[in-house]
């Protein structure tokens, strides 16, 4: 049985003029980025590659409609596609180095033949998706009101670049959101019928250096987290490594209507789900890998087992503040089209669930939340 897979070469540097001398970025790349990312951090150093800024076609997290729009601006054919921003600009970059794209629907249909001809390389500057090396591309489609994985292998990058100095300007509750994402995937895949001791060894460690840098940015306040970025950086790349291989589950899955509908960051709409979640694994199934977990993370945040969700909540909530669902907006209306969602669009997910969850639990879960 396979242990581990990582694909992606990986690589750090200390700046982006180290990455780009390295890489001898130059004429006929193409770099899809954000303006106020790349003009800090690669504006000086006058590359000849082409560039495009992904905010220019749309606020927010991905949406087939974005990568039309981007696809029709693309000169030529590039010889190497280089994302440099967060996971909406890597998924989008990672369906760019496919030879066919367009229709997206039809893509994520699987109704086109999926080829990749152009090398990839993924440059995160959020610390939270791991989408620097895992085979998977979210986008929302907007028309369905959903938001869907393509997962295939073309879909990794050849190179995964870690610079941490491109968290600098990150904002607070960006690095939030995001860094919450990866103690999900590093908890969710953790738990996952998937894992093995491979995986759990790059999960329990994210899990480690996420929590213990909150410790200190609670202690210390937000700007303590500059001088652990590459903490945080490195623990969503190792969180990216084990549910890459282990998957994420319910978590995910329940939060994707969320964020589809009401446009709520990724990281964000997992929180709102996260503890509630993980609850309803303690009802169901109080044994195994779960209490060794929740061990964990008590002995980590230093609070009593029983206490161990709450408190971690009460420690999320100083950077990012947990709220109900329909302070999102949410109806009562929709906990029920919501639940038929996630049945309908995300088997690929609850088939990691650590406990079975059927219709009714995933309607009790939304209406706890509520
Ligand atoms: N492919 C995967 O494996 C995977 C895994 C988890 C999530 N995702 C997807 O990733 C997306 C979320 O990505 P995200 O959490 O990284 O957020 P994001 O990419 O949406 O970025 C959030 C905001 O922060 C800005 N930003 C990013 N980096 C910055 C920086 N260094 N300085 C200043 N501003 C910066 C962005 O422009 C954007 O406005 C979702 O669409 C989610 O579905 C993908
Ligand atoms: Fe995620």
């Amino acid at each position: 049985m396979k242990e581990l897979s990582v694909r992606p070469e990986i690589y750090k540097y200390r700046s982006a003029k180290e990455f780009a001398e390295d890489f001898r970025l130059q004429k006929g790349d193409l770099i899809l980025t954000n303006e106020y990312i790349y003009r800090p951090h690669f504006g000086a150093l006058d590359l000849e590659c082409d560039v495009i800024c992904q905010e220019n076609y749309g606020a927010g997290e991905p949406t087939d409609e974005m990568v039309e729009a981007i696809l029709k601006d693309i000169k030529g054919e590039p010889k190497r596609i280089i994302a440099v921003g967060g996971g909406t600009v890597l998924d989008i970059a990672k369906l760019f180095a496919l030879k066919q794209v367009s229709p997206v629907l039809d893509l994520y249909d699987g109704k086109l033949p999926i080829e990749k001809n152009k090398e990839l390389i993924l440059v995160p500057t959020t610390c939270g998706t791991g989408s620097e090396v895992t085979n998977i591309a979210i986008l929302a489609l907007t028309s369905r009101g959903t938001k869907k994985g393509l997962a295939v292998d073309e879909m990794f990058a050849d190179s995964a670049v870690l610079i941490p100095d491109l968290l600098s300007g990150l904002p607070f509750r960006v690095f939030a959101a995001s860094s919450i994402d990866a103690l999900v995937h590093a908890v969710e895949s953790s738990l996952s019928p998937k894992a093995n001791e491979t995986t759990k060894m790059f999960g329990y460690r994210a899990i480690e250096m996420i929590l213990k840098g909150y410790l200190e940015i609670a202690e210390k306040g937000p700007g303590a987290r500059l001088m652990i970025l590459d903490d945080f950086l490195t623990a969503s790349n190792y969180a990216g490594i084990a549910f890459g291989n282990a998957g994420c589950a319910a978590v995910h899955a329940l939060s994707y209507p969320l964020g589809a509908v009401y446009h709520v960051p990724h990281g964000e709409s997992n929180y709102a789900i996260f503890t509630g979640v993980l609850k309803n694994y303690m009802e169901l199934k109080p044994e195994g890998e779960l209490l060794k977990l929740n061990r964990f993370i008590a002995d980590l945040i230093g609070c009593q087992i029983d206490d161990v969700y709450d408190e971690t909540e009460n420690l999320l909530n100083v950077l990012l503040p947990k709220k109900p669902l329909h302070a999102y907006g949410m109806k009562e209306t929709e906990i029920e089209p919501f639940t038929n969602s996630v049945l309908e669009n995300q088997q690929r997910l609850l088939v990691n669930n650590f406990a079975e969850f059927d219709r009714d639990r995933i309607l009790k879960i939304y209406r706890e939340l509520f």
